[in-house]
C-alpha cells in the first residue's frame, strides 16, 4: 500500500474527506457511517440538498453485510462488479450506511468501483465509504485529479490521483421495487446489457429518470410535524436547535450549539426518535436557513408533508 493510499485511509478514519479516483468519476468520500463526515461531504458541495449517496465496496461480499440484494441484483453484481452499476437495496445494518447517507431512506444504494486506488482504500478501511462525485453542486462531475482539487479539494484533507478516468460517466443505478428491477439513472452500463443478464428492467417513474434521489419516498414520521415552533406545546416531542431548557421531556436537541453541520448529521435519526417517543405530535425549532440549514429546512418540509 503506497504512502498516499494510507494517508487517504487514515483520514477517513479521522472522519475526514478524501478526494478518491473511480473509473467513472472521481468522488469525494468519507466514512459511510460516519454522519458529522457526511455532513461534511454536503456542506462541501455547496447548496447541498441530502441527495442519498453512494456507499462504495469492495465487492459483493462486503455489499451483502448490510445491503439485501436480491437474486437478479446478485447475478448483476456478480457480472459488472467491480464496475459502474449501483444496485439499491433494503438497508440492513443502518450503522454501517448512517441515515444522513441514505437520506433517511430505507434502502441503500452500493457499488464496488472498478479502480485500484479506492479499492487499496476500502479494502484497507474495511468500511464502505460513502461519495458523491467530487464536484460542487450544479457543476459536471470531475473526471481529472485536477478537476476535482479545483472543485472540492479544500474540503478534503487528501486526494489520490488516479489518473483521467476510464470511463467519464457516472454509474448506472438501477433499483429493486417490489421484486421489479427500476432503472433510475442511465449510465456507463447500459440496459441492453443489463437486461441480457437480469431480463426486462422497468423505466424510471416520471421525472424520478433525471432526479432518482428525489423520486424515492423520504422519511415522513407517523405523527403531524409542525416546524418553526420556537415555544413547543406540552406533550409534543420536540426537536429543538441550539440553547434550550435542561430537563424538558421528549427533546431531542438537533445541535445545542447551534450548528448546523451536528444538526444535518443527528437530523434523521433524532426524527425517528421523535416518532417514537410517547407524544401524540411533533414540533421542529426554527433552523436557519443558510448554509446546510436549506437542506435541513427541505427535507424538515418534505417530512411534514409540505413539499410533493
Ligand atoms: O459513478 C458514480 O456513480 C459516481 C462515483 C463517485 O461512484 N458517484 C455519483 O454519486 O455519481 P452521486 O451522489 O453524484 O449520485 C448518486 C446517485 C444519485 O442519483 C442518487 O439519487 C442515487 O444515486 N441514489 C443513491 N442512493 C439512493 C437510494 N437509496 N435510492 C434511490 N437513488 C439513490
Ligand atoms: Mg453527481
Amino acid at each position: 500500500m503506497g504512502a498516499d493510499v494510507e494517508t487517504a485511509v487514515s483520514a477517513l478514519l479521522r472522519g475526514e474527506l478524501a478526494i478518491l479516483p473511480t473509473e467513472t468519476v472521481y468522488g469525494l468520500g468519507c466514512d459511510a457511517g460516519d454522519a458529522r463526515a457526511v455532513a461534511a461531504v454536503f456542506q462541501a458541495k455547496g447548496r447541498p440538498q441530502f441527495n442519498p449517496l453512494i456507499a462504495h465496496v469492495t465487492g459483493i461480499q462486503a455489499a451483502l453485510a448490510f445491503a439485501e440484494l436480491d437474486a437478479r441484483a446478485r447475478r448483476l453484481a456478480e457480472a459488472f462488479w467491480p464496475g459502474p452499476l449501483t444496485l439499491v437495496a433494503p438497508i440492513r445494518d443502518t450503522a454501517v450506511v448512517c441515515d444522513l447517507a441514505r437520506a433517511g431512506l430505507d434502502t441503500v444504494a452500493v457499488r464496488a468501483p472498478d479502480h485500484p486506488l479506492i479499492q487499496q482504500v476500502l479494502g484497507a478501511l474495511g468500511r464502505p465509504v460513502a461519495a458523491p462525485s467530487a464536484n460542487r453542486s450544479g457543476r459536471p462531475s470531475p473526471t481529472t485529479h485536477a478537476d476535482a482539487i479545483e472543485e472540492t479539494g479544500a474540503f478534503a484533507s487528501a486526494s489520490l490521483d488516479g489518473g483521467p478516468c476510464r470511463v467519464g460517466l457516472e454509474s448506472t443505478v438501477l433499483g429493486q421495487v417490489r421484486g421489479e428491477l427500476v432503472l433510475l439513472r442511465p449510465g456507463a452500463v447500459t440496459r441492453e446489457e443489463i437486461e441480457q443478464i437480469a431480463g426486462p428492467v422497468a423505466s424510471g417513474l416520471g421525472e424520478g429518470a433525471a432526479s432518482p434521489g428525489r423520486l424515492a419516498r423520504h422519511y415522513a414520521p407517523s405523527k403531524p410535524l409542525r416546524l418553526d415552533v420556537a415555544q413547543p406545546s406540552a406533550g409534543a416531542a420536540w426537536l429543538a436547535f441550539g440553547p434550550a431548557p435542561e430537563g424538558r421531556p421528549h427533546t431531542f436537541n438537533l445541535s445545542p450549539g447551534g450548528d448546523l453541520a451536528e444538526a444535518a448529521a443527528n437530523l434523521f435519526s433524532f426524527l425517528r426518535a421523535a416518532d417514537r417517543a410517547d407524544a401524540l405530535t411533533i414540533e421542529a425549532a426554527p433552523i436557519p436557513r443558510v448554509g446546510l440549514g436549506e437542506a435541513i429546512n427541505d427535507r424538515l418540509q418534505r417530512a411534514a408533508g409540505k413539499v410533493g
